[in-house]
């Protein structure tokens, strides 16, 4: 079957099979910023924007996104710079897997709350996991970030 996805404001269509996921259907067609872990909806880190709402595209029939707004990090590039300044400033990086999934769901808290409070990051970030870093540097990166008005 075809599908009509608008990725990075861009319209695209697909063939696709009537059970493939989101994450497949993306990362066959070389969006591969959208990474695999657990592949049943535990670590995050196949997270992307439907709609401008954090989703992990593991979960989510390709076939139920017709005509939805799907957005990756290519298309908050700038965003991404923002926000990958304060991790770099604050030593927040590491392995990096899960910093996309992490940058989209942070700048959907931003669109929705940018005075967010660091309790309520914690909490936005719930469903992202990070192997790596204890967390720590990184919530203290986002305060930067959703401070920035720049
Ligand atoms: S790969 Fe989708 S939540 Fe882990
Ligand atoms: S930095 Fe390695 S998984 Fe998050």
């Amino acid at each position: 079957m075809k599908i009509n996805l608008r990725i990075n404001g861009q319209s695209r269509q697909f063939l696709i099979e009537p059970n493939e996921y989101l994450l497949d259907v993306l990362r066959k067609n070389d969006y591969l910023s959208v990474r695999r872990g657990c592949d049943n909806t535990s670590c995050g880190v196949c997270t992307v924007l439907i709609d401008n709402k954090p989703v992990p595209s593991c979960s989510v029939l390709a076939a139920r996104c017709e005509n939805k707004e799907i957005t990756t990090v290519e298309g908050i590039e700038k965003e991404v710079e923002k926000l990958a300044k304060y991790f770099g400033e604050l030593g927040a990086d590491q392995c990096g897997y899960c910093n996309p999934s992490m940058a989209l769901t942070v700048y959907s808290l931003k669109l929705e709350n940018k005075n967010a409070n660091i309790e309520e990051v914690k909490e936005y970030l719930v469903g992202n996991l990070c192997r790596c870093t204890g967390y720590v540097a990184q919530h203290e990166a986002i305060m930067k970030y959703l401070g920035d008005e720049s």
